[in-house]
């Protein structure tokens, strides 16, 4: 007999149901029911293992262990990755995509995104000065699209760039979802894909001239590791990957902005300007909020990891939220406290709301550094160069069981006015 009965089993045909209905708390609750960093469960028809904390991480992020070959549903793929696309690969073919990632990732390329940044909530900020009030989650939507659009070199005078906002987070809002939030996800990327495949074959035959080094211009022209072009429908999957996930910075900042509501003290030190007190306000809005909840790989080669074996084909989930509030290595998990991450000097598989281990050799998020970087100008912004209110008639509770969640009244503003 092999050894896969040594760990807890969620008896029951299938739990896919609990799972969309329990949402960032299925593993971690059922780890904690189970006293265990592994047990198993059906999902979706088939065996799954759920492994989690420090070492759950670290053993997840094995590339001799793992792989992500046949790991993400088709759904996910047809709404949030795209086919094809860098979260499918494996082995050299990873290796080489993801430089081509990293490289738009320099300190100029990251000290640009924070002027575009600052740049576009002075605009929307000087627009809602002229309003009643506003709502943060579907104004910051708009300003991040704006910011996306154009480092990423993409023309946005000919767009309009509310509905291009609605279409990327749209793709977002898919991936936790069943029913019509689903199909909307599949629809705003066939549509995007069609649109961003246009540009890639307009570039190509030279009738537009992308601005040498941003993602329009990398994406048209990148040779994968056999020198070849990537193919038209691959190159705008690649680029959406940049544009989306800046776009879904929005759910972190109404988060932020709902910390420093809550949280005073907080927002006068990031008021003082000290640099210390942002980035570690940001790494905690980064740990305490849900986004992704778990990640999935399947198994490469059978392996041992505490007393179970790991059949290869396996799938293994990831569960991201619950490391970040393991209480193992997070003192008092539930509660927000940037003061944690006073002198931290941060492990790769501990933090790890954006995925663990290393940028260029396994899929940790490329764009972390530049989620960092956007939230500290957005919530620095937010601090230091504008006044508002925040009514207290809105619901700003969020619901675990929803993924991905945000405050239920999207956080609204009001007697907006800019800083003289
Ligand atoms: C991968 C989260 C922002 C581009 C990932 C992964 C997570 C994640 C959990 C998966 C890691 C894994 O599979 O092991 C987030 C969150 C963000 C964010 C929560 C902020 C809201 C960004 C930004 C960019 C980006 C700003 C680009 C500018 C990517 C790409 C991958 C990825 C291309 C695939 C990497 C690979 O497979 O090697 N992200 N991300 N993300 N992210 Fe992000």
């Amino acid at each position: 007999m092999s050894e896969q009965s040594n760990i807890p089993k969620e008896e029951g045909l299938d739990h896919s149901l609990a799972l969309i209905q329990e949402g960032y708390q299925y593993i971690p609750s059922r780890r904690s029911k189970f006293k265990s960093d592994l047990f198993e469960t059906r999902l979706l028809g088939q065996k799954v293992v759920c492994v989690g904390g420090q070492e759950g991480a670290a053993t997840f992020y094995d590339k001799e262990r793992f792989e992500r070959k046949g790991a993400v549903p088709k759904r996910i793929q047809k709404s949030l990755f795209g086919e094809n696309a860098i979260q499918t690969l494996d082995g050299e073919a990873h290796e080489h995509r993801k430089q081509l990632f990293m490289t738009l990732m320099t300190e100029e390329r990251l000290q640009q995104l924070a002027e575009l940044t600052r740049e576009e909530w002075r605009l929307a900020a000087s627009e809602w000065a002229k309003m009643n009030q506003v709502v943060l989650f579907e104004e910051a939507q708009q300003i991040l699209c704006r910011v996306a659009c154009r480092w990423a070199g993409v023309p946005i005078d000919a767009i309009e760039v509310k509905p291009l906002a609605r279409d990327f987070m749209a793709m977002v809002e898919a991936f936790g979802a069943v029913g019509p939030r689903h199909q909307k996800g599949r629809k705003a990327r066939k549509k995007m894909e069609d649109y961003f495949k246009g540009l890639i074959i307009e570039i190509r035959h030279r009738r537009m001239e992308p601005i040498e080094g941003t993602a329009l211009h990398k994406m048209a022209w990148h040779r994968d590791h056999k020198e070849k072009h990537l193919d038209e429908h691959t190159a705008a999957v690649e680029l959406i990957n940049i544009l989306r996930p800046i776009v879904a910075i929005t759910y972190y900042i109404t988060f932020g902005a709902l910390a420093l509501f809550e949280h005073d003290v907080w927002k006068e030190k990031l008021q003082s300007g000290d640099e210390e007190s942002v980035q570690m306000f940001v790494q905690e809005v980064r740990r305490f909020y849900p986004f992704a909840p778990f990640l999935g790989a399947k198994v490469k080669n059978e392996f041992e990891w505490k007393g179970h074996t790991f059949e290869k084909g396996q799938l293994v989930l990831l569960d991201v939220y619950g490391t970040n509030h393991d209480n193992r290595l997070w003192e008092e998990p539930y509660a927000f406290n940037p003061e944690r991450f006073r002198n931290w000097t941060g492990g790769m598989f501990d933090l790890i709301p954006q995925g663990g281990g290393d940028y260029y050799n396994g899929h940790r998020c490329p764009g972390e550094m530049a989620t960092i970087q956007v939230m500290k100008t957005s919530l620095s912004f937010l601090t230091n160069e504008m006044i508002y209110n925040v009514p207290m008639d809105q619901n700003l509770s969020y619901s675990l069981s929803r993924m991905p969640t945000y405050p239920e009244s999207g956080f609204i503003i009001q007697g907006v006015s800019i800083k003289s």
